[in-house]
Order: structure tokens, then sequence, then C-alpha cells
């Protein structure tokens, strides 16, 4: 992908989730469609695989409006420590003011996950709900999830996939809306970039395969 790709597509990141982030009750809402009503169950099913426990320390990746945080936040509990990530402003204002409401203490750092440049690292675990397909330069993300993962701490990627069989006829309608309306890039075979990384994966198919959650060790290379 050439530098000026990139900065288009970033920009357009930036201006759909600065919409998603100014509406967030708008956003939650669209969580039952795009999980086909099982958001709360595909979403803990994530962070249990992450393996976390009280006290540990836990990153998520576009953390976005921070649907994931309280999840994490009952993993970890109150001694334990959490960064959200993300690239929009405004999603993580409204992490924010999540985080408020709820007394929970996360720490939030706005970015671009392919730099993730944060002070912290040696996490216990590594989270990205729907995020790894949004951010242009994800294999580069990828390797900085790597690189401030600890050994034997665990990555897990949840994240979208077309339908197959009868149903793939819907495929171009979805691609054209979650395209437009939020950067969503089908083409990503996530897996096996994480196997290329990680150099192991364990993946696992959900809601008719339209979605996955993966899961990856950080081993000695
Ligand atoms: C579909 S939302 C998912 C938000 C959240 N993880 C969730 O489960 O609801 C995608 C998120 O990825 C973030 N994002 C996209 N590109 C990014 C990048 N390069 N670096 C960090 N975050 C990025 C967006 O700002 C947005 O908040």
């Amino acid at each position: 992908m050439t530098k000026d790709s990139q900065t288009d597509k970033l920009k357009k990141v930036k201006k759909v989730y600065s919409f998603w982030g100014r509406f967030p009750s708008l956003y939650s809402a669209q969580d039952a469609i795009t999980f086909l009503g099982r958001a709360k169950t595909i979403r803990s099913q994530a962070i249990q695989k992450m393996g976390l426990k009280r006290g540990d320390k836990a990153l998520e990746v576009a953390c976005g409006s921070g649907r994931n945080f309280p999840y994490l936040a009952g993993a970890v509990g109150k001694g334990g420590f959490i960064l959200g990530f993300d690239y929009s402003r405004e999603m993580l204002d409204a992490a924010k003011r999540l985080c408020k409401q709820n007394g929970w203490n996360i720490k939030s750092v706005q970015g671009d996950a392919a730099q993730l440049q944060i002070t912290e690292n040696n996490f216990d675990g590594i989270l990205s709900v729907l995020g790894i397909s949004a951010i242009p330069e994800w294999e580069k993300a990828l390797e900085r999830c790597h690189d401030v993962l600890r050994y034997e701490g665990k990555l897990v990627i949840c994240d979208a996939r077309l339908f197959t069989g009868f149903l793939k006829i819907l495929n171009p309608l979805i691609r054209l809306i979650y395209s437009k309306f939020a950067a969503w890039d089908h083409s990503k075979n996530i897996p096996e970039k994480m196997k290329e990384i990680f150099g192991n994966v364990e993946a696992e198919n959900l809601n008719l395969g339209t979605f996955f959650i993966a899961v990856s060790v950080k081993r000695e290379r």
C-alpha cells in the first residue's frame, strides 16, 4: 500500500468514527445487527479467551467507545490495569464518558495502531474486536501487538467475515455498507497473519461463520 492510500484510509477512519463517536448510543444500537443479536455473548467469549486474572495488565487496540470495557474491567478487577487505544478522538471521548459513569480507571491513548506509541509493555493480554479489519496498516498493528505482549500472553482478535453458503447473496450489500460506514475491509486474512507473526493461532467460527475469535500466544521465537 502506498503512503498516499494509507493516509486516505486513515482520513476515512477519522471521518467515519468521528460520526459514531458523537453518537455512541447509535453505535451501540448497531451492535445488535452486526453481531446478529449476540454481541454480549461474543464479546464476553473473546475476553474469556484472553485468560486474564485479577491484577493483570490488558490492552485493547481500537477500543472505540468502550463496548468491551465492562468485560475487561470485570476480568482484571480494581487492582488491574487497562489501556484503551484508538485512532478516533471522538470514540475515545465516548469511552472516557463511559468510564466516568461506571467508575472504571482505564487509561486511553489516541494514535495509529500501526505505530502503537505507548510507554507500557509486557501486557498479559491484548484484545481487538472489529478493530483490525478497520486499521489500514493492520499487519504492522499485529506486529506491534506482538512486541508489547509478555511471553505466554495472549492476543485475541474477534472480527467479522462475509457470509458463506446461500446467504452470500447478501455479501455485496454488506460489503458496501460496512466499508462505507465502518471502514471495514473484509479481504484481510487476519488468522493467517497472526500465525505468521506468532507461529501459532487457534480460531473459532461463530454466527454462521460471520464472526471468528482467533487466539495467538507469544512464545520465544
Ligand atoms: C468497528 S469499531 C470497533 C470498536 C470497538 N473495538 C468495538 O468492539 O466496538 C473500529 C475502531 O477501529 C478504530 N481504528 C481504525 N483504524 C485505526 C488505527 N489505525 N489505529 C487505531 N484505531 C483504529 C476506529 O477508530 C474505531 O473505533
